[in-house]
């Protein structure tokens, strides 16, 4: 996969050197490249950003800078190819799972991360219109605001990389995260032992040592039902009620859920004492 990201801050990501995304691109799987936003802008002070028509605080990214950029950008493609764009911002719709694994199915991604209080509109429906609808992304990646794009950049490189063939170490890790597709879908992963068996007086599970798979799996969709309900009731909320067995039932009845009319699952509330 390809990985372009236009910056005025090159130094905030180099984190891409490190770690999984470091080791993916030292060995191929991983083209990126980092660009300065100011190489293409042409005043003396390499301005851009400039104040918002029709008042109000903060600066707007000039769309120039930004146009010249992913222009040249796009035409160091290869064969005709286009990337998708992938534009960081509070305003965008919600990075999620489902949509880390749409983006580590396109061949080239093209991140452009704003500061102030973003890019000025026609940059992003200048290349929706060039590259397609569905080839611009405007991304958030949490209900916060941050100071910049780039942080989100790291945050979605890194969620997109591990799900590229080759670059975890193991092929099955992702098959039981937390939000991936299948029987665990929608529950969040339970905890995790390793080594030593005994560590500050503080044992596992015993089930763990048991060798029984069968009740080793059942263990662990308990704990995920147990950490959902704590952690995300919204999730299980709306999780399909046919994805959930005699068992999962039994589950969230221990935990204060009921089966409401429609079939899904609501918290119990405790009748009022008369
Ligand atoms: N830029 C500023 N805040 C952001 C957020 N929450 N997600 C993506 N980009 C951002």
């Amino acid at each position: 996969m390809r990985l372009d990201v236009v910056t005025i801050f090159p130094e905030y990501l180099e984190p891409l050197n490190v770690s999984l995304v470091g080791k993916a691109r030292a060995r191929g799987q991983l083209d990126v490249r980092v660009h300065d936003l100011r190489e293409w802008t042409h005043d003396r002070h390499n301005t851009v950003d400039d104040s918002p028509y029709g008042g109000g605080p903060g600066m707007v990214m000039k769309p120039e800078p930004w146009g010249e950029a992913l222009d040249s950008v796009i035409e160091s493609g290869t064969d005709g190819s286009k990337p998708t764009l992938v534009v960081p911002t509070p305003s965008g719709r919600p990075f999620t799972q489902q949509l880390a694994v749409e983006l580590s199915e396109r061949p080239w991604l093209v991140f452009a991360p704003a500061r102030y209080e973003g890019i000025d509109r026609r940059v992003i429906d200048e290349y929706a219109d060039r590259l397609g609808e569905d080839a611009v992304h405007e991304v958030s990646i949490g209900d916060y605001v941050l100071a910049g794009g780039e942080a989100a950049v790291l945050v979605i490189t890194e969620a997109v990389a591990r799900l590229l063939p080759g670059v975890l170490g193991n092929a099955e890790s992702h098959r039981d995260d937390s939000f991936a597709p299948g029987p665990m879908a929608d529950l969040l992963e339970g905890p995790v032992y390793t080594k030593p068996p005994q560590w500050r007086e503080r044992g596992i599970p015993d089930v763990l040592i048991s060798g029984h798979h069968g009740k080793v799996a059942r263990w662990r969709r308990d704990e995920a039902f147990r950490r959902t309900t704590d952690n995300r009731p919204d999730l299980i909320e709306r999780c399909d009620p046919a994805a959930l067995d005699k068992h999962d039932r039994a589950i969230l009845a221990a935990l204060g859920w009921e089966e409401l009319p429609d079939g899904r699952f609501g918290r119990s509330v405790p009748a009022v004492e008369e």
